[in-house]
């Protein structure tokens, strides 16, 4: 197939990026340009993210995020193959701003659209960067998402676990809470846990040895909250100690349910994976990289840490997605709906539903 070239749009959160990427005739890509604007700060004197806040801050920027991306990748909008957009999950006021310009583009450009799942581009973008082939076990970890999943190919996604309360980087920003870090609280976390001693105070390993490649993360927010509580008032160290043992917890748990994930992918798919893949922004944490490389070495596995900005939510994972799709003959009419929810694994969200 000759060169491929889109446009990717994500504003599902609180980052408004767009990003163009190319694919050559031999399956490579490159970014041309990435251009992640983020509103951490118009949000984080609440203290998370605001629906309406964020929708708001999509509308006032992305228009001048899209003609920068274009601008540096040096591309005119007749030069595309198509123009792709996340169409969810997320904050829909954001998903309808991104999407809705999408749009407005393929429309006056006469390109064809791909609707892209967040959760998918997230999912492929190791291929982007690191040419992985399929099947491989994603580990996916962000403020919203946990899950281990079976990623065979474009569109063909098993979930194997997935987190029965709360998501990792969610767990990481309650806690930053409840020791009044600012948002967003994961890399504060991360931050202090680097002065603290990670053995001062002993945490549960929520769901340890379980055949299922679930997660479990209240208990551990529950059981941190309470030392917190009993240690008032906090010194700094304090703090640090509580940040450096949760930590060392989540890494704990993480290490222990990606190798029961490993075997779950053994099972069901009848071979080993070529290779572990991590995504989401959780996959910025220093001391939860180098215990999946830990991991990966144990399992005997190939690992794919994309580089931390492309981890987070980036118009880049959004553009290879789309390329990906384009090159298989997914694309969507100009009558696609954006999503709130959007689960990659149909059964599986099906299944939860029928059991709850
Ligand atoms: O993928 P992402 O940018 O947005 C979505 O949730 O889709 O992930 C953001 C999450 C937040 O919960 C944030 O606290 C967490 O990733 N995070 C981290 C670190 N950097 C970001 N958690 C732990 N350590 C970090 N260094
Ligand atoms: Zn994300």
């Amino acid at each position: 197939m000759a060169e491929l070239l889109v446009l990717g749009i994500e504003s599902t959160c609180d980052e408004t990026s767009a990003a163009v990427v190319s694919r050559n005739a031999s399956g490579v890509g490159r970014i041309l340009s990435n251009v992640v604007r983020s509103q951490v700060e118009i949000h984080s004197p609440y203290g998370g993210v605001v629906p309406e806040i964020a929708a708001r801050a999509h509308v006032e920027i992305l228009d001048h995020v899209i003609s920068e991306a274009m601008r540096q990748a040096n591309v005119s909008f007749s030069e595309l193959s198509a123009v792709a957009a996340a169409a969810g999950p997320g904050l829909i006021g954001g998903v309808i701003v991104g999407l809705t310009t999408a749009k407005s583009i393929a429309l006056a450009a006469r390109k064809p659209l791909v609707a892209v799942n967040h959760l998918e581009a997230h999912a492929l973008t190791a291929r982007l960067t690191d040419g992985i082939s399929f099947p491989y076990l994603l580990l996916l970890v962000s403020g919203g998402h946990t899950q281990l999943l079976a990623v065979e190919d474009v569109g063909r996604y098993t979930r194997l676990g997935t987190t029965l309360d709360d998501a990792v980087g969610e767990a990481f920003d309650k806690v930053a809470k409840m020791l009044s870090l600012p948002y967003p609280g994961g890399p504060q976390v991360e931050l202090q846990a680097r002065q603290g001693n990670a053995r001062r105070f002993s945490f549960p390993r929520p769901l340890a040895g379980r055949r299922e490649p679930d997660f479990s993360l209240s208990g551990l927010k529950t059981a941190v909250r309470l030392e917190a509580q009993r240690n008032a008032p906090l010194s700094e160290q304090d703090v640090a100690d509580l940040c450096a043992s949760f930590q060392a917890a989540v890494v704990d748990v993480i290490a222990d349910r990606v190798k029961v994930g490993a075997r779950a992918f053994r099972d069901r798919l009848g071979r080993g994976a070529t290779a572990l893949v991590v995504a989401g922004g959780v996959a910025a944490n220093t001391e939860i990289r180098e215990a999946l490389v830990r991991v990966a070495s144990d399992l005997g596995t190939r690992i794919a840490l994309p580089a931390p900005e492309l981890c987070t939510d980036n118009g880049a994972m959004i553009a290879w997605a789309g390329i990906e799709r384009f090159a298989r003959g997914f694309m969507d009419d100009l009558t696609v709906s954006p999503r709130a929810r959007w689960p990659l694994d149909p059964a599986a969200a099906a299944s939860a539903t029928a059991r709850a």
